[in-house]
């Protein structure tokens, strides 16, 4: 059982601290937050220790850091927790250039510490259904594909909306990490990638409260478009964008040498997976654990929401001597690929990525099991 503190009492601070009890592995004790008033909050809310950021780094009793800070801080504090001898779990964007990646993967090997980052959402029992097709041929070689993100924006929930607008923002490394881990899972590396963007709108104005009606600047491209080419061959087309009011585009499609699939929404844990020849559709149901509702959503629906299985994943296999799933390889090709998506869209130039990894191991439901607690 691992000590976890928290650094970063914003938004979804919440949500990894309501659901941590459902997941083995690790507990909560304590949380930081640069603005010290927030983590008091937090640590009132769910009775864990409320410190100072140094405080926390300097505790012996956490060992693992989760960082739930904004982008442009996430490299910072993931490197500080590092040096102070601390596993850490990073929301995403991991980080923001390859550069910082490779510097907390030599940080992390010295200090003999692992790193792990969000999302975690491909670990659900909707895409480890659909990785199971996948990998048992249901659907042939996989030989295209789409995947759109369309919103309007996020200034219309988030109570501070500013950091999605800013560097280290935008939907490609914002909602990006979503689809593309789930891809990677589904058909290892991206080899290049070709892409366009634009910017419709240089302001926003914030329509949720407590700023509801404050304009802020938009200092990020919000539309891309995008061809990714994996290192197995296959083409998906990538579009995500803040400039869209209404889309009925399915958010991924798989198109196999034999069948294409439907898979659910990348941001969510469950749902139906559709496959057809064309002639025939099947459904197929999640994976049962970790698709169970077992959270309520923003207006106090029941869903699935498992938001922490990447980290019990991570504390069980610190303990067992294994790789974790949500590893800082995965983490880093990702961005990697959302990078070159950037690049090739300034440039007009097609982009190669780098780095690499290897498909994380999937995640069947009797393992799954092991990470849960209350079922
Ligand atoms: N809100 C969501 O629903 C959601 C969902 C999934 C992932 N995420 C990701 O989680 C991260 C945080 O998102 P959020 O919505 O909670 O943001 P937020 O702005 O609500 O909270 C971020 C918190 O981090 C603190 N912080 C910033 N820099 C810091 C530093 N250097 N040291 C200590 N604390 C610092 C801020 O004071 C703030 O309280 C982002 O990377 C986001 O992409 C958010």
């Amino acid at each position: 059982m691992l000590n976890v503190g928290i650094i970063g009492c914003g938004n979804i601070s919440a949500t990894y601290l309501a659901l941590a009890s459902q997941f083995a592995g690790y507990k909560i004790t304590s949380c930081a937050d640069i603005n010290k008033s927030l983590a008091d909050v937090r640590a009132a809310e769910y009775g864990c220790a409320s410190m100072g950021v140094d405080e926390l780094l300097k505790d012996s009793t956490v060992d693992l850091v989760v960082n739930l800070t904004v982008p442009n801080s996430h490299y910072e504090v993931t490197r500080d927790a590092v040096l102070a001898g601390k596993h850490v779990y990073s929301e995403k964007p991991y980080v923001l250039s390859l550069e910082q990646g490779k510097e907390l993967h030599k940080l992390s090997v010295e200090q003999k510490v692992r790193i792990g980052s969000a999302p975690d959402t491909f670990l659900g029992g909707a895409h480890q259904r659909t990785r199971d097709l996948v990998d048992s041929d249901e659907i042939g070689q996989i030989v295209g594909g789409s995947c759109y993100f369309y919103s309007h924006g996020m200034e219309n929930w988030h109570p501070h909306p500013d950091f999605f607008y800013q560097s280290g923002g935008g939907p490609v490394l914002d909602m990006g990490p979503y689809y593309i881990s789930n891809l990677i899972q589904l058909l290892g590396p991206v080899k290049r990638v070709m892409a366009m963007s634009n910017k419709p709108f240089s302001k926003r104005t914030i329509s949720s409260e407590p700023r509801a009606g404050e304009q802020i600047n938009v200092d990020v491209q919000t539309t891309y478009n995008a061809i990714l080419e994996f290192e197995q061959g296959a083409q998906i087309t990538f579009s995500s964008s803040w400039d869209v009011w209404s889309s009925e585009n399915n958010l991924i499609e798989i198109h196999g040498t034999k069948k294409s699939m439907i898979v659910p929404n990348p941001n969510h844990f469950g749902g139906e997976v559709r496959v057809s020849d064309g002639e025939h559709e099947q459904r197929f149901d999640p994976f049962q654990i970790l698709s169970k509702a077992n959270h309520p959503d923003a207006n106090g629906v029941l869903k699935s929401n498992y938001r922490g299985i990447g980290l019990a994943d991570m504390a069980v296999a610190i303990a067992q001597g294994r790789e974790h799933r949500c590893n800082a390889d995965l983490a880093l090709h990702v961005i990697d690929t959302l990078l070159c998506i950037e690049h090739s869209a300034a440039s007009g130039e097609l982009a190669k990525t780098t780095t690499t990894c290897s498909r994380p191991e999937a995640l069947p439901d009797s393992v799954a099991r092991t990470l849960v607690n209350t079922l």
